[in-house]
């Protein structure tokens, strides 16, 4: 919850725009929230820092040169959650994260352990996870999309540095491939590799491929399209 405030606030990107660490009054001042919330803000910080989301610097006080102040620093992790940047992660975290309903579903794991039900969305719902987000609430998927999509920008930073692991292959299968933002990435990297998309029919049924990539829809579990090497990223059961 600290983290979905966090990412809601901006303040990777706030702390980021500062140029450099940011003291508690600066923060407060470009969050401007109502005077009887601030108190939180210290106390949010630090859980979030304690989880290596921020870091506690000392800097010296912007005024007074001698005296040293704490003040709040990006690490690697909200590195990832500025906004703006080809690799922000912030989608991400919102599709996890903004489901209030699904989130409830995390109060019957009581009732869930004592059950018959795979999942405990399962026990809330009647059905599993898949067929929420895809059948349910149009809404979802698209949030679920969009961070599944943010997460595939990573793809570029890899394919920097390993695009040794797609040479010699001709053709690819990306299994539970969502919207293909993945592929996309690799197809543009790899103009001559035949790529297909695999996913259940309702995710892929209006999309359109293009010369190098295809989308087919069907269950993994019965069969996947043939390639010469198959993908799975980020398959959650
Ligand atoms: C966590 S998402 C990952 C999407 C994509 N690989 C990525 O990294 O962005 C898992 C994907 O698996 C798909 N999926 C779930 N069950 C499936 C099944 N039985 N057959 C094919 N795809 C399935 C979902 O629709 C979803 O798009």
């Amino acid at each position: 919850m600290s983290l979905k405030w966090a990412t809601e606030l901006d303040i990777p990107t706030i702390i980021h725009k500062h140029g450099k660490p940011i003291t508690l009054p600066h923060l407060l001042s470009a969050l401007n929230l109502p005077p009887s919330k601030t108190w939180v803000v210290p106390r949010f910080m630090r859980f979030l820092v304690y989880h290596g989301l921020f870091a506690i610097v000392r800097v010296h006080d912007y005024d007074d040169k001698e005296e040293e102040k704490e003040a709040y620093a990006l690490t690697p992790t909200s590195e990832l959650l500025v906004e703006g940047t080809n690799h922000c992660l912030t989608p991400f975290v919102k599709c996890h994260l903004h489901d209030r309903e699904m989130f409830g579903a995390g109060l019957r794991m009581g009732e869930w352990i004592r059950g018959e039900e795979r999942s405990v969305l399962e026990t809330a719902f009647g059905v599993g996870f898949w067929d929420l987000i895809h059948q349910s609430n149009p809404g979802r998927m698209s949030v679920f999309n969009e961070g599944m999509a943010s997460d595939s920008q990573m793809v570029n930073l890899a394919l920097k540095d390993c695009k040794s692991v797609f040479e010699g292959i001709e053709s690819v299968v990306d299994v539970g491939g969502g919207n293909g933002a993945t592929a996309k990435i690799i197809c543009e990297a790899f103009p001559e590799l035949k790529f297909i998309v695999f996913d259940l029919p309702p995710v892929v049924a209006d999309l359109r491929g293009s010369h190098n990539l295809t989308y087919v829809g069907g269950d993994m579990f019965q069969s996947i399209p043939q390639a010469h090497a198959v993908l799975l990223k980020e398959y959650i059961g």
